[in-house]
């Protein structure tokens, strides 16, 4: 370049430097403009209200390969080769061979020992001289088995044989190549199915596993029920640790299970069935969820529910099927099978180890009944033809029964009264997020008098969410601040989905993302944490003057941890400037120190912030203490924020009643 070009080149840039210099002056004065607000917290106790102890709580639906392959930490997937259908031959997906045409077939047959699930892996070994690992076939679970070096790892399966066999359990590396583990099985020559029970402990670490079962014998083996499960597992009862102790960590006051959509159907046909999915594991038939197209083992099964219930100290809420799926409804007429089938499931829940179900689930282990005191009547089903009509038949048959179970209706009563009883009404809302946020007001004019509200689904989706944004927590933490100031009338509120299998996202965003071995929150899962202590504590009022105060949401209450007191005020910050914030609060009975005070903020630099397995705690609580903690006090709300501030009482302040 010449010097004139230089500065010819110099002339055009300049003003484009200035340009764009100016942009960014406005740009940072505008990120830096702060606004003033004043939030002042009636804490007196005539003034507090007890939050329900039930109102946040979690609802785990079968979707995202949220259980099989999620929670229920069977590694296998199809154990029972029962997934491709009762026809056969029939595809064993994902399970293949190792060896090619010339040394091994395998074929399904229906020679199980298994009446319920009659499907069985035949498998020929064709080879007079096979190749020197052998040839067989493997399972490769669900997109990888995470085996861990030092680990115990269960297997059982049925095998038979006319002739005696020798059988090399393996866990490999995904290719077969790394061997992890290996063990000999040696099988007997009998017509009879055995039963082999094997430990496997992994010398090594490979998250993407496979099981392999292999022999260098010709002849035919028979294969049925192959289940490999860690022997760690949450209290020993199937679940995945670190999963649980996500869930443990939100301190869920109810469970809702195992729908969603997934209680329906798309046919009834394919519907969850919960006699089907109970008693010995190996008898399990287990079903397609047509829904969300999976194939489900039903190894996490209605007494798996219950016991994850009790097991998260969470009060369970069985949604049931009421005769109605996404395509096809039962008649009112012929409903009667469908209500006693109900009645069973819940002797099998309630009755005593003597009655006919109570005596199926005392068999499996818990002699005790599990406390189910909701039934959800269907989902989403409010407005099909037999809805009401059914309904009541489930309604009266368990009112009778069961009087002290509350029943929820799929019609929203929020907008207008229910024509049925019930003692709660079903509410979802998937939206935008400026509409949640605005929503945080929805239930200030519904009726006080009527059923009372389960937000049993809420999220922000598309694109305001991405794949779990700041900025849809946001929204959400805004509307369930509205929820608490409510919760006269709105009882329960989770949110939805829970879980989501990186590997099987049909349902986006999701709260917690795993794959076979990490896991993280969405912002939306840290959310909820700031919610965690307010079932069961006392809400109070607040005035929020600011001329920016249609961007901020807030609540304030008071609750107890082992003897500690606080006074909790979250606010939401949805607008991108900062606000400079004065926090009084009058009525306490006890005063506010600093010391055990702290702030806790949740924020990121781009409000579409999202965490990732590389990143998984981009945005995530940051705790800090509040030094300044007092009844009148100064704080600073960074834009797209939400923060909650602890004042640590100096004594039992809270209110005599709770
Ligand atoms: O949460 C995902 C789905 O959304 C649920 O299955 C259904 O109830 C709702 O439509």
């Amino acid at each position: 370049m010449g010097s004139k070009e230089v500065l010819r080149h110099a002339a055009l840039c300049l003003p484009l430097l200035l340009i764009s210099l100016g942009c960014q002056c406005l740009a940072s004065s505008e990120f830096q403009a702060t606004q003033t607000a004043t939030l002042k917290v009636d804490a007196s106790s005539q003034l507090a209200r007890k939050i329900p102890d039930t109102l946040f709580g979690m609802f785990f639906e079968e979707i995202n390969h949220a259980g099989a392959g999620g929670i229920w930490a069977e590694l296998v997937s199809n154990r029972g080769f029962e997934a491709g259908g009762p026809h056969t031959p029939s595809n064993i997906d994902p399970w293949s061979i190792i060896g090619d045409d010339s040394s091994i077939f395998v074929a399904t047959d229906r020679t199980s020992c298994f009446s319920r699930n009659i499907v069985a892996l035949r498998m020929e070994v064709l080879c007079d001289n096979c190749p020197a690992g052998g040839v067989g076939i493997y399972n490769p679970g669900f997109w990888g088995m995470n085996i861990e070096d030092g680990k115990t790892y269960n297997l059982i399966m049925y095998v038979k044989s006319a002739e005696a066999a020798e059988l090399t359990v393996s866990l490999a590396s995904s290719d077969g190549l790394q061997k992890l583990t290996s063990v000999t099985v040696p099988v007997a020559g009998t017509s009879n199915w055995t039963k082999v029970e094997q430990k496997l402990i992994a010398k090594g670490t490979n998250r993407t596993s496979r099981l392999q079962i292999t022999t260098n014998k010709k002849g035919v083996v028979w294969f049925d029920q192959v289940s490999l499960m860690p022997s760690d597992t949450f209290k020993g009862h199937g679940f995945r640790k670190e999963l649980i102790s996500m869930l443990l960590d939100l301190k869920p006051s109810f469970l809702r299970f195992p729908g969603g959509c997934f209680v329906e159907g798309e046919w009834l046909r394919n519907a969850f069935r919960w006699r089907e999915s109970i008693g010995p594991w190996e008898e399990r038939p287990g079903h397609f969820g047509d829904v969300w197209h999976y194939w489900t083992d039903d190894g996490l099964g209605y007494y798996e529910f219950l016991q994850l219930s009790e097991d998260l100290g969470a009060a369970p809420i069985w949604v049931f099927n009421n005769g109605i799926s996404h395509n096809d409804e039962v008649n009112t007429a012929a409903i009667a099978p469908f209500v006693k089938d109900v009645l069973d499931s819940l002797e099998f829940a309630r009755g005593s180890a003597n009655s006919t179900w109570g005596s199926v689930r005392a068999a499996m282990g818990h002699p005790e009944p599990f406390p189910v005191k909701y039934v959800a009547i269907g989902n989403e089903d409010c407005g099909k033809k037999f809805y009401v009509g059914n309904y009541l038949k489930f309604y009266n048959a368990i009112r009778v029964a069961y009087p002290d179970i509350q029943m929820i209706s799929n019609c929203d009563g929020s907008s207008r009264p229910l024509d049925h009883p019930a003692d709660l009404y079903d509410f979802h809302v998937y939206t935008d997020s400026k509409t949640l946020f605005n929503m945080k007001g929805t239930f200030d004019r519904t009726s006080r008098s009527g059923p009372k509200a389960f937000v049993s689904e809420y999220a922000v989706w598309r694109s305001d969410a991405g794949r779990g944004s700041l900025l849809a927590s946001l929204a959400e933490a805004a509307f369930l601040t509205g929820l608490e100031k409510n919760s006269d009338i709105v009882q329960m509120a989770s949110y939805a989905p829970l879980f989501v299998n990186d590997n099987d996202q049909t349902w986006n965003p999701d709260a917690i993302v795993f794959n076979s071995w990490q896991q993280y929150g969405t912002p939306s899962y840290w959310m909820q944490k700031f919610f965690r202590e307010s079932s069961g504590a006392m809400i109070h009022p607040i005035t929020i003057s600011s001329s920016y105060s249609s961007s901020l949401a807030a609540s304030a209450i008071t609750w107890q941890d082992s003897g500690n007191s606080f006074l909790r005020v979250k606010i939401v910050n949805f607008g991108s400037d900062s606000v400079s914030l004065t926090i009084s609060s009058t009525g306490l009975q006890a005063s506010i120190n600093a010391l055990g005070s702290n702030a806790t903020v949740l924020t990121s630099s781009n409000v579409m912030d999202e965490n990732t397995f590389s990143n998984p705690k981009k945005v995530v609580p940051v705790v800090s203490p509040l030094r300044n903690a007092a009844e009148q006090m100064q704080v600073t709300l960074a834009p797209h924020s939400f923060s909650a501030f602890d004042l640590a009482l100096a004594q039992s302040a809270l209110v005599a009643e709770m």
